[in-house]
């Protein structure tokens, strides 16, 4: 069995950021106020219209790649999550960084949880390194656009979503403590309805759908599925790994909202939410990009030491739920 390891991380957030006072003076129905008690965001940045999910993904690549010391041509795999493809779905956005990086070893593909996408990756990625022929660096991508995916009058939608993208290079760890130790992934798709986005090609009408590209979401359904699955997912790796909160350096959480995650805290018995690590207020939900995002910030603000204990929580369309319990 090979240990791996986390050897680079990399991100983007687009240059344009879009305060809550910005989208309050365009949305009667909401203010500032609400927002920021209601979800714990007060700005997210927004893609330039020219931005694409690749383009961003591009960015955030070649920053884990610096980070890993490794050059593109030592790649063997891209692996990309995103639920705003560049195209749909083909080419695909791991094809066209495979492209644009020169990786010209590497095989290449999207993988969507939506926004678990980067926690099953992960596991999929390490799960590679079995094949004992399989040593070369893997890249993982989650990239996203999702502000072209709300209805910017929706007041109870758009004021959730930002921009973004993490990457982060693995490489088999052969000595050292470092690895993905466990990766949980569930998935209740009877709550589907609960996070849709018409458009596909489920009917011959289906493309002309009146909501199409437009992302639907039964907020307080979602909410309320968001808090449990923190808490099983945290309990659930803890348990399985024999882990007490004292050996848990860091909770990394999707960053969807502050009430979710604080609501969490309080059913994991949790004085308050230190342990978990938090960027909604400057970054927003960013989908899949959010725990890439989140581990980068992390990583080169100096808040990562080799050994650290993480645990990773996850929850999105699908509904899909999951984690991973990471030793740095
Ligand atoms: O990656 C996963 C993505 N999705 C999520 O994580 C979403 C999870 N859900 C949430 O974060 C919350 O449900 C929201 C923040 C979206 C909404 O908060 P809520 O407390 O569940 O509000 P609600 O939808 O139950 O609406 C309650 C009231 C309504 O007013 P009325 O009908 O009672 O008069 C809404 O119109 O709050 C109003 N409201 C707002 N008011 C001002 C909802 N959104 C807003 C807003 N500004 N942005």
């Amino acid at each position: 069995m090979t240990r791996v390891r986390i050897a680079g991380t990399g991100s983007y957030l687009p240059e344009r950021i879009v305060t809550n006072d910005e989208l309050a003076q365009r949305l009667t129905k909401t203010s500032d106020e609400w927002i920021y008690t209601h979800t714990g965001i007060k700005a997210r940045h927004v893609a330039a219209p020219d931005e694409s999910a690749s383009a961003m993904g591009l960015v955030a690549a070649q920053r884990a790649l610096e980070n890993a010391g490794i050059t593109a041509d030592e790649l063997g795999m891209i692996i990309v999550s995103t639920a705003t493809p560049d195209y749909a779905p083909t080419p695909l956005v791991s094809c066209i960084l495979q492209d644009e990086l020169g990786a010209t070893n590497a095989s290449a593909f999207d993988m969507s949880a939506a926004c678990c996408g980067f926690i099953y990756n992960l596991e999929i990625a390490k799960n590679f390194y079995y094949k004992p022929d399989f040593r070369k660096p893997i890249l993982i991508v989650a990239t996203e656009v999702m502000t072209r995916k709300v209805d910017w009058n929706d007041h109870k939608t758009c004021i959730l979503f930002g921009d973004g993208a993490g990457a982060v290079v693995l490489v088999p760890s052969e000595e050292g403590p470092s690895d993905i130790v466990d990766t949980m992934m569930r998935a209740d798709g009877a709550c589907g309805k609960y996070l849709l986005l018409e458009g596909g090609c489920r009917s011959a009408d289906s493309l002309n759908h009146p909501q199409a590209h437009i992302l639907q979401m039964a907020g307080t359904q979602v909410f309320t599925f968001a808090i449990k699955a923190i808490e099983e997912v945290v309990t659930t790796l803890m348990e399985r790994n024999n882990l007490t909160m004292d050996d848990v350096a860091r909770i990394i959480p999707h960053q969807a909202n502050y009430r979710i995650i604080q609501s969490a805290g309080k059913r994991l018995g949790l004085e308050n939410e230190d342990k978990f690590y938090i960027n909604v207020e400057t970054v927003a939900n960013t989908a899949s990009a959010s725990i890439p995002i989140v581990l980068d910030e992390m990583n080169r603000g100096g808040q990562l030491k080799r050994g650290d204990k993480l645990l990773i929580a996850g929850f999105g369309a699908g509904l899909t739920y999951g984690g991973n319990y990471l030793i740095w």
